[in-house]
């Protein structure tokens, strides 16, 4: 054993026996938690900046169906043909939402004459006009909303998500 593996092997013991080790760790910590290099510390992790489509292609009530922030989050992006809260573009009727109920997962159903989304299975319906508002149903969440931006070229980007996706602890997944 070397001269200095032996001291810290000492210091160790003495740390063991007095608990004087738990004060001296503290700044270590610190120290960790303020690397940048040390992502495993984050309770949240960036979303993606991905274009779901240009402005030209979409027509009032039709669906737009695609996904974010991965491939396995079906997502709707929607022209309402009518004032949205957060709605983007010029009519600030452009919106999207999961396509997940927030209840159980149901594949929910868009229906252009109301604005709203309907879940088949135990019918919980939301409003794409008020942010994904529950307006009857059993789920206890809003639909999430996909947080979106319109770019000087007319392409649409999600860049975030309002709300938790249905079955996930987080959004993002590491
Ligand atoms: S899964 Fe949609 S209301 Fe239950």
């Amino acid at each position: 054993m070397s001269n200095v593996s032996r001291r810290n092997f000492l210091r160790l013991g003495a740390c063991a026996i007095s608990g004087a080790c738990a004060v001296n760790a503290l700044p270590a910590i610190g120290r960790a938690a303020e690397s940048p290099d040390i992502t495993t510390l984050r309770t949240t992790l960036p979303y993606p900046r991905i274009k779901l489509a240009a402005i030209g292609r979409l027509k009032a009530g039709v669906e737009h169906l695609t996904a974010y922030p991965d491939p396995a989050s079906p997502v709707v992006l929607l022209k309402l043909g009518r004032p949205a809260i957060e709605g983007i573009g010029p009519d600030q009727d452009i919106v999207a939402f999961s396509r997940r109920c927030s209840h159980m997962g149901g594949a929910l159903v868009f229906r252009a004459e109301t604005g709203t989304f309907h879940c088949p299975l135990h019918y919980a319906m939301f409003d794409a006009q008020k942010d994904g508002l529950m307006v009857i149903g059993q789920a206890t969440d809003n639909l999430p909303r996909i947080e979106l931006e319109l770019d000087a070229t007319g392409d649409i980007y999600a860049v975030g998500v309002k709300g938790l996706l249905y079955g996930r602890q987080a959004n993002v997944l590491a």
